[in-house]
């Protein structure tokens, strides 16, 4: 027996909750928002990478029609979180935005020109002219990185010498490009101060309450001063997992106008103001004994981070979770360039270093004429986390390779690069595995009951897509016996019960326990109540207690079954309202948690072309208790074509000649559309987790995208006998 009970298979609903509201437009992002007596801002942004502002003509500016005010680091009103360099740096907000005359990168905001119409605005930021000066700036990573001194990044285990001469050594290095989120939804604010000094934000974000923390520390009020809403969030992939200086831009121009202010980023502005993943290089020393025993690992990496801040996303993290290796040596380090701050993006860290761990080791699988499937299964750690040394809740990597195997007919591939060739295209077959910490935060819930038993279950966090919201409804039904077309959710909010920010795959993990606690609360509360009319629920534990749509009842002999409106009515009740919260426990001390999966691909190169045609990809998830097959499904087939986008066409091109990004708009920065995604077959494990949490979910979104470039680069080699060992894959690699 576990921490939890084992969960019931949930009943899901028709269809996602937030579906309908979503593709009639009824649902409201951020920009959609109004608010009496609106303004517009735009951001106007450095057109050098790195120097000192010196001024800004603002004169024409503002002499333009519809112009209220231009702010800029010459003229803005008080931000108390940036009084002095120190509190800026307690503020952990990033870049000071307004409140530095540096300047870091091209793109960076230098002001803001609010006006009547966002038409107005957009032209008068066109006025407006700087005067820097200029510094050397440092843009190249490739040629940057190698001068940066690499530090331990976690505990060495055994030791270096003990794997110096074995049947097959890797030694290689691999490089990754900067990738962009590039969520279709913009991000944007709108910005309000409300008569009593309360500031109200409609945010693009994955965390409203994370939102509130960080303002509150920047603008110095309370949490309870700041409400910010973010109901529907037009994906995110981590963009949203920050507060981005427009966000403050936009609340300092409300305060300097006195009226509501919207600011929406342009799509260029998604390249260099809500972060990226950053561009790697990193490289691997794998060794194996002539049976496939990996006997020794040395991971170096280095990633891009900006000059005004630290970011390190930790991607030698993963090459010490997956596999036995009694001896590896992990180092890192981090780049700084005249570029902005990158950030947690589509399984951040993990997902750069298992591209290179992962390929490397296709190439000694080569060299060794293993099996990779066999090679894997024979070096899996999957009874115990072999960095703590706590076992594994639950790790079913095994089985997803196993399966995955089978799928995609495994036993079709050749182990001998280029054999299947049908004119001028070669098919290959390859296969890697991805692993992420399944965690858990705290979390609280609500629930409001109406006299004729239809409830709302509410929660902060927000559903940047992943059917969190749908899968509360599932949770919600199955606790309470309540149908699917009673209950509502509501999120987003900050008014709502608080919860973490949507990120890390912990969603559903953090949620789901708060869910069942208020489920229970919610069934004792009207069992108080009933208590007064009948004896018999005197005491009643959440256990015994029956809901359905019209009423209450007890599961023991007799039933003792009333109804909802009698129950309201003879309390004087309008409505019922409930909250609980849910917190990790002792299980985490206990155990280590891990959702894992297993990438097949099977494609074709087309070798006079260099183009790569997909044909099949598998993906074989242990993400523990699956509680809605279709929105996970979903999920998890776009995490894939995300790691498509990422082994074949995604790249964030900076160029050193014109101090920055080119190509920063969706003609130039390619990512997988539905023509580029093949028949994308994903499939669960579905065995619960009882120490997760109380639904046994582990959590999915980032083992979708951890290992599916390294498959897709291990098939092409397979396919074409080409080691492509830096993404993307783009055409001209592959016929050079
Ligand atoms: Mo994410 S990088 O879990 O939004």
């Amino acid at each position: 027996m576990g921490f939890f009970d084992e969960p019931q298979t949930y009943s899901p609903p028709e269809g996602r909750v937030e579906g309908i509201a979503k593709v009639t437009g009824k649902g409201k992002y951020s920009a959609e928002y109004q608010a009496a007596g609106m303004c517009y801002a735009v951001l106007v942004v450095s057109t050098v990478a790195a120097g000192v502002l010196n001024r800004v003509d603002l004169d024409t500016a503002l002499m333009a029609p519809g112009v209220i005010e231009v702010l800029s680091y010459f003229k803005k009103p008080p931000v108390p979180g940036f009084a002095d360099d120190n509190k800026i740096k307690e503020t952990r907000f990033g870049l000071p935005v307004f409140y530095t005359d540096k300047i870091y990168f091209k793109g960076q905001p230098i002001a803001l020109v609010i006006a009547e119409s966002w038409e107005e605005a957009v032209y008068a930021a066109t006025l407006i002219k700087a005067q820097y000066t200029v510094d050397k700036a440092v843009l190249d990573f490739d040629t940057a990185h190698a001068a940066v001194a690499l530090k331990p990044a976690g505990k060495e285990r055994g030791s270096m010498d003990a794997w110096g001469t074995q049947a097959a050594t890797v030694e290689a290095e691999y490089t990754i490009a900067a990738e962009v989120h590039n969520p279709m939804e913009m991000h944007a604010t709108i910005a309000e101060w409300l008569p009593d000094g309360k500031l109200k934000l409609y945010d693009k974000s994955q965390g409203v309450n994370n939102v509130q923390r960080v303002l509150s520390k920047v603008l110095g009020i309370g949490t309870d001063k700041i409400e910010v809403v973010s109901e529907f969030v037009g994906g995110g992939f981590g963009s949203g997992l920050r507060v981005w200086p427009h966000t403050l831009a936009a609340v300092m121009a409300a305060q300097q106008v006195k009226r509501p202010v919207k600011l929406v980023l342009t799509r260029q502005q998604m390249f260099s103001l809500v972060g990226y993943r950053p561009a790697s290089w990193q490289k691997v020393k794998l060794a194996a004994d002539n049976t496939g025993l990996f006997t020794g690992l040395l991971h170096q990496a280095r990633h891009s981070t900006s000059v005004y801040e630290n970011f390190n996303e930790g991607i030698t993290r993963i090459s010490r979770l997956v596999y036995r290796l009694g001896n590896l040596k992990t180092e890192a380090a981090t780049v700084p360039l005249n570029l902005s701050t990158p950030t947690w993006m589509r399984g951040p860290g993990d997902c750069s270093g298992d591209f290179a761990i992962e390929s490397a080791i296709d190439e000694l699988c080569h060299q060794l004429q293993l099996d990779p499937v066999a090679v894997r299964l024979k070096n899996l750690s999957v009874d115990k986390d072999p960095d703590s040394g706590k076992p594994w809740s639950t790790n079913f990597l095994n089985e997803c390779i196993e399966q995955g195997a089978a799928k995609i007919q495994w036993a079709n591939r050749k182990p001998q690069p280029g054999q299947l060739t049908d004119g001028d295209w070669k098919t290959g077959y390859g296969m890697a595995v991805g692993l992420w910490n399944a965690g858990r935060g705290s979390a609280s819930a609500g629930i409001v009951m109406q006299k004729d038993g239809s409830i709302t279950v509410q929660t902060a966090m927000t559903d940047i897509g992943t059917g969190t919201g749908t899968a509360m409804l599932n949770m919600a039904h199955d606790h309470t016996g309540i149908s699917h077309s009673k209950i509502k959710i509501e999120l987003g909010n900050s008014t709502l019960p608080p919860a973490p920010s949507q990120g890390g795959s912990t969603g559903l993990s953090t949620i789901s326990g708060a869910v069942n606690e208020v489920c229970k609360t919610l069934k004792t509360k009207l069992a108080e109540y009933a208590a007064k009319q009948n004896e018999a629920y005197k005491n009643a534990l959440a256990v015994n207690i029956l809901l359905s749509d019209t009423g209450i009842a007890l599961e023991t002999a007799g039933s003792h079954f009333i109804t909802y409106a009698d129950l309201f009515e003879k309390n004087k009740l309008e409505t019922l309202e409930v909250e609980a919260s849910s917190a990790p426990g002792d299980e985490r001390q206990k155990y280590a948690f891990c959702s894992s999966a297993a990438h097949f691909c099977q494609l074709k190169v087309n070798t006079k072309t260099g183009k790569v045609k997909l044909l099949k990809m598998v993906c074989v998830v242990d993400g523990g208790k699956i509680v809605n097959e279709k929105p996970a499904a979903n999920q998890i087939s776009g995490a894939v074509v995300g790691g498509i986008g990422m082994a074949l066409m995604e790249e964030q091109h900076v160029d050193p000649r014109v101090g920055g990004l080119i190509a920063d708009d969706l003609a130039g920065y390619h990512f997988a559309v539905n023509a580029d995604a093949p028949m994308i077959e994903v499939a669960f494990i579905n065995k619960p987790d009882v120490n997760s949490n109380p639904s046994g979910a582990k959590g999915l979104g980032e083992v979708g995208i951890i290992g599916t470039a390294a498959a897709i680069a291990n098939a092409i080699f397979n396919a074409t006998g080409k080691r492509i060992r830096s993404l993307p894959i783009t055409p001209d690699k592959l016929l050079g």
